[in-house]
């Protein structure tokens, strides 16, 4: 089973959606005219739509032929980032500053394909809930959602999601049963020390000096306090101190971020970070005050709907298309939030072997959503629906 050729037919809205929320990219809870587009669309198809969840997101209730009590959720994000995007094509972005940068343009793009499909043809008995999501990045929607009752409200028994993937070929899915995406903690140092003229740095206590041994010695959490089996990334990437040239100041902050697939390792993590930046500060005559913030878990893909998810990736693409035993990855992605509450799978879609039409990555300046592999992202959404939710007959 290829793609679902009446989907194909509707591929230029498809795209014609795509490139408007492209050109009109919202940002964390304030994905306002994104909503009112993808729920305008839902009414206009006869699904029932709810509007407020976590106030931008947008829930559409799909009921099949018959209702056996059978509900499943299938989610897009629909947010876009603060960047200022640097292509010159017609659907640019109009709202300076900010992008569609990951492609979450093109996942709600591809579940309104998937809802204009189900909705014309409800092959399918029981409920499918299209879960329009805001906030993905940084701010955490998902998680939002889940508090505000999203899965008491529409009690699906299993949550799939997708996202796609430059550097893997158009054509191309990948799916992992198991942790698939790191848990991304944060964490923020601020030492403290002594002012002085930089001329006499005697007199002060230097809190650049300090912070810099701190850097350094964080490292070692990954080469010398970890299991080399174990996957741990910390990163430092701010270093803020000093406002001029002839002043040692006194203070200086670092933040960073850290990746963990097990909970354990993010408390040791977190320990190690508050010993070394502490033990260092002191051993300078210094302070280090560490805030330490655990913001999105793994991602962790459960097993039945990660084979059912693997199987129906393979009935649209073709199953030696599939990797159904990818390697995880180090981002994070607040779909985890989702899949602690209910089982699911989140799979990747290849937007390109040369990372997108671009070449880019997600998240640069140059990146596009690639608009042909839209047809593809529907069809699974519409298999696994009709795959998941059969008809009785
Ligand atoms: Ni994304």
């Amino acid at each position: 089973m290829p793609i679902v050729n009446r989907i194909a037919e509707f591929h230029d809205e498809i795209t014609a959606w795509r490139r408007d929320l492209h050109a009109h990219p919202e940002t964390a809870f304030e994905e306002r005219r994104t909503a009112d587009l993808v729920a305008g669309k839902l009414a206009e198809w006869g699904i029932e739509v709810h509007r407020g969840l976590a106030t931008t997101g947008v829930v559409g209730v799909l009921q099949g032929r018959r209702d056996n009590g059978r509900r499943i959720g299938l989610r897009a994000d629909m947010d876009a980032l603060h960047i200022r995007e640097a292509n010159a094509f017609a659907h640019r972005s109009r709202h300076d500053g900010k992008m569609h940068a990951c492609g979450h343009d093109g996942h709600t793009a591809m579940l309104l394909g998937a809802a204009r499909y189900l909705a014309e043809t409800r092959n399918f008995d029981g409920t499918a809930y299209l879960i329009f999501q805001p906030a993905e990045e940084n701010e955490g929607g998902g998680r939002v959602m889940v508090e505000e009752g999203l899965f008491e409200k529409f009690p699906a028994e299993a949550v799939y999601g997708l996202h796609n993937k430059p550097g893997l070929p158009v054509g191309e899915i990948a799916v992992r049963t198991g942790p698939a995406m790191a848990a991304s903690d944060t964490f923020e140092i601020t030492v403290s020390g002594q002012g002085t003229h930089a001329a006499m740095p005697d007199l002060g206590i230097d809190p650049v000096v300090i912070a810099s041994q701190i850097v350094t010695a964080l490292q070692t959490i990954v080469s010398r306090r970890s299991d080399a089996i174990d996957t741990v990334v910390v990163s430092v990437t701010q270093f803020h101190a000093g406002d001029t040239w002839n002043v040692v100041p006194a203070e200086a902050v670092l933040r960073g971020t850290t990746r963990t697939f097990k909970p354990a390792l993010s408390e040791r993590v977190e320990a190690d970070i508050r010993r070394l930046a502490g033990g260092i500060a002191e051993a300078n005559g210094g302070r280090a005050e560490v805030r330490y913030e655990r913001r999105y878990p793994a991602l962790v893909n459960s097993e039945t709907e990660s084979l059912l998810a693997a199987r129906v990736a393979g009935e649209v693409v073709g199953a030696e298309r599939v990797d159904a035993a990818a390697d995880p990855r180090m981002g994070s992605e607040d779909f985890a939030f989702m899949l602690q509450a209910r089982p699911g799978c989140y799979i990747w879609l290849g937007n390109g072997a040369e990372g997108g039409p671009d070449g880019c990555t997600l998240h640069n300046p140059s990146y596009d959503f690639n608009d042909e592999i839209a047809v593809i992202g529907a069809s699974y959404w519409a298999k696994l629906v009709e795959t998941a939710l059969p008809k009785a007959d």
